[in-house]
């Protein structure tokens, strides 16, 4: 883990003051960074102020002002902005700096195009608890990229949870189906169990209650037992001949790691589609 004891802080800033931007600033200021040492840019105003307001960072509603104060650039806009963003920074800026991208599909390849220029870059993939600081973020780098710029991205990214860096730009579309997608797919069992236990007579409330707590608890033990197998964890709560018994013979008949499999191999090949299409 990148600590800001084992980096040097260097003037870093933010193009598109969005979500994750504001999540990651907020954390790095929080975690020590200077914030006189951080820049964010974004077209409207109001997230600019509120920003300032909340870290005392620098704002500018134009990116070129960005380039100027920093030489490592987080690419934090939508990805269908991106092609525009790179298109309006001068050559002459875009030659002295390095870049993270948080840009979901926009592989190092096409960013390359994208900046006109072989820049050093990180690929980054965040995932949306990141937003609360448990965020899971797969990075990927090509082995001639600078570890200083290495550092920035994971220290950065650490500051809104865990990162995994992947060998093979491939992997990040493991990582997409593992970490970015699949807050959903635990969203989706939620509203299963939700639907099913007001059918079986609870209040809404009272459903989502039981429901969300049972899984926030069940997420924690996940982390909390980092040596422990998942299927063990399982096995804990699975008395033979009880209740999880009878409903995970269910999930067993029903073939749910299969469908899981498939869901997720289904994530990874729209992920192969949709970077090919960038
Ligand atoms: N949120 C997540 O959980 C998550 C997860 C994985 C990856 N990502 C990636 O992270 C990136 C940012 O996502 P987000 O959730 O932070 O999105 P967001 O909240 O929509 O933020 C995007 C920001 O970019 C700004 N923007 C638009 N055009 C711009 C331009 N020409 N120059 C500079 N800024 C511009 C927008 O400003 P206005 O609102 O003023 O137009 C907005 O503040 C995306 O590429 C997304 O794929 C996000």
């Amino acid at each position: 883990m990148t600590t800001l004891h084992n980096l040097t802080p260097q003037p870093i800033a933010f193009i598109g003051a969005g979500n994750m931007t504001q999540a990651i600033i907020k954390g790095m200021v929080a975690g020590g960074y200077p914030s006189d040492l951080i820049m964010a840019t974004n077209p409207s105003r109001q997230k600019l102020d509120d920003l300032t307001a909340n870290t005392g960072i620098h704002i500018s509603q134009d990116n070129r002002a960005a380039l100027a104060f920093a030489k490592v650039i987080v690419l934090a806009v939508k990805p269908q902005m991106l092609e525009r963003v790179c298109a309006e920074l001068p050559n002459e800026q875009i030659a002295s700096c390095s870049f993270i991208s948080i840009a979901a599909g926009v592989t190092v390849n096409r960013l390359q195009v994208m900046l006109r220029a072989p820049r050093p870059i990180v690929r980054t993939m965040p995932n949306t608890p990141s937003a609360i600081s448990m965020g899971m973020t797969g990075l990927y780098a090509d082995e001639d990229t600078p570890k200083a710029l290495k550092d920035a991205a994971e220290f950065a990214l650490n500051q809104v949870g865990e990162v995994l860096w992947v060998k093979q730009e491939d992997d990040i579309n493991t990582v997409i189906a593992a970490a970015g997608s699949s807050p959903a797919y635990l969203f989706l069992f939620a509203e299963a169990m939700q639907a099913k236990a007001q059918a079986l007579g609870l209040p809404t409330q009272d459903a989502k209650r039981l429901v969300g707590q049972a899984l926030a608890g069940a997420g924690a033990m996940l982390i909390a037992n980092p040596d422990m197998e998942f299927s063990t964890l399982r096995e804990n709560v699975t008395s033979k001949g009880g209740t999880t018994a009878k409903a995970i013979e269910h999930f067993n008949q029903a073939q749910l790691t299969d469908i899981i499999a498939n869901a997720m191999q289904a994530a990874v090949d729209r992920a192969v589609e949709m970077q090919s299409s960038m």
